[in-house]
């Protein structure tokens, strides 16, 4: 069982805390609550302790008091630590390593990894004393979720809401995995969830997509280290904290946004559920069911992203294909026919592994081999996925310089390791052999 310490500064988004904690514990996490004496004055404790199952740890100071002592053994008990919501104060604080109340000296005393969900109005986060304290942390490889934009409780819209309790809880959670930092220095580009293909003003060709499997590996790239851009179609989940996200609707303004990162990007992994066919016209009024028997509808072919952005040799790229029968016959002629490194295949018949579940049960499709993974959430099966990719785009690395040398006597005399570590784990730089395929 994970074993998360939340700490809840005070704030009005504090009541969220609470969602956050009712999140955790759907994902068989243990939480245990420390409240800063602010925080007391938006939630009572006994709202952290009954949903949490714990005492809450409050207290004014550091001095000698039982709970003083505590505040150390909640920091080394802790799998992770989520700060939620964190004032501009407690960010500040957490920065300089200024430890003046229990929350505080528990954030300086966990060596587990952190996740801070800032909240506050726009003017305070946007200030250059605040910007820069998250800086810090993030330099400190702090996982910063949020905020996000929209009407704050000050009256104001802007940038400072809180993220989503559950966006919060899934990183949280994502981060508790401990995986490696293996994608600092990558630009990962996910594309996630379904589109759409307007037949009318009311009418539209979709599919079952949620955008959960994408949503899962924009956490784990990031808590990697990873720069993430998503492209995401009309999701049915909650929208994760990214470094840019293009909101789409159609197969043609995914491929646009897509072709926008294609300089950047190093790694791209195309999970959406896009539309192989659009209406070949669409309607400007809605279509009316009139006395015919039957309504042809014409149909063309949509963009195939996968298979451009492979085209384009600009980084690793990933697939997903999504089956009901010959699940890996079907992913390994796409591999083929896309170009891309890897397919990842997974059989949408079963409720394990169908859309919209919050597991799901994969195989990886190389060109030369096929593995198979176990069912697991949708956290570790992200992390897995990233962990495959990283191991492969360094052996591709290793094998392009290998070939470079083998064709070049004069290159024979660089050293094999620059080619890159060919250890899962190792952060790689981004260098021209990630173009190979
Ligand atoms: N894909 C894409 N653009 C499309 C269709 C699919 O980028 N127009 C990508 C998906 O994001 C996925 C992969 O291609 O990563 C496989 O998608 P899938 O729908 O399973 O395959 P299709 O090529 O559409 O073939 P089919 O529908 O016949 O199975």
């Amino acid at each position: 069982m994970i074993h998360v310490l939340m700490i809840v500064c005070g704030g009005i988004a504090g009541y969220k805390a609470l969602e956050t904690v009712r999140m955790l514990k759907k994902l068989a996490c243990d939480v245990r609550v420390i409240m800063t004496p602010a925080s007391t004055e938006f939630i009572a404790p006994k709202s952290f302790a009954v949903l949490s199952g714990h005492d809450v740890v409050v207290s004014e100071s550091t001095s000698c008091t039982t709970a003083a002592i505590s505040h150390i053994e909640l920091a080394g008990w802790a799998d992770v630590c989520c700060v939620v919501p964190a004032t501009a104060n407690t960010i500040a604080k957490y920065a300089y390593g200024i430890a003046d109340n229990i929350a505080t000296s528990a954030l300086l005393a966990t060596t587990a990894p952190v996740c801070v969900a800032p909240a506050m109005n726009t003017h305070m986060w946007q200030h250059p004393a605040t910007q820069s304290n998250i800086d810090i942390l993030r330099k400190r490889d702090v996982c910063i979720v949020g905020p996000d934009a929209g009407e704050l409780a000050c009256g104001i819209s802007g940038a400072g809401k809180l993220a989503d309790p559950e966006d919060i809880a899934l990183y949280t959670y994502s981060l508790a995995l401990r995986p490696a930092r293996d994608l600092v220095g990558e630009d990962v580009l996910i594309t996630a969830g379904p589109t759409r293909e307007a037949l009318d003003p009311v009418r539209c060709l979709t599919n079952y997509s949620t955008g959960k499997m994408g949503c899962a590996l924009v956490r784990a790239a990031r808590v990697r280290g990873a720069r993430v851009h998503l492209i995401a179609g009309p999701l049915s989940c909650v929208y994760p904290t990214c470094d840019s996200c293009d909101h789409v609707i159609c197969a043609q303004e995914m491929y646009e946004a897509t072709t926008r990162y294609l300089s950047s990007m190093t790694i791209a992994v195309c999970t959406a559920a896009v539309a192989d066919w659009q209406p070949a016209n669409v309607e400007a009024q809605k279509i009316k069911k009139d006395k015919r028997a039957y309504y042809d509808l014409s149909l063309i072919k949509a963009p195939d992203i996968l298979q451009y952005i492979s085209s384009q040799h600009c980084g690793y790229v990933a697939g997903f294909a999504a089956e009901t029968t010959d699940v890996i016959a079907y992913a390994q002629q796409k591999l083929a026919r896309k170009g891309c490194n890897l397919m990842i295949a997974n059989d949408v018949s079963h409720a394990e592994s169908t859309f919209g579940s919050d597991t799901n049960k994969v195989s990886y499709v190389f060109a030369d081999r096929v593995e198979h993974a176990p069912c697991a959430d949708l956290t570790h099966v992200a992390h897995d996925i990233f962990t495959h990719i990283v191991a492969d785009k360094s052996q591709n690395a290793a094998a392009a310089a290998a070939r470079a040398c083998a064709a070049s006597p004069a290159a024979s005399v660089v050293p094999v390791a620059s080619a890159s570590v060919a250890q899962p784990g190792t952060p790689l730089e981004k260098t021209s052999h990630d173009t190979i395929h």
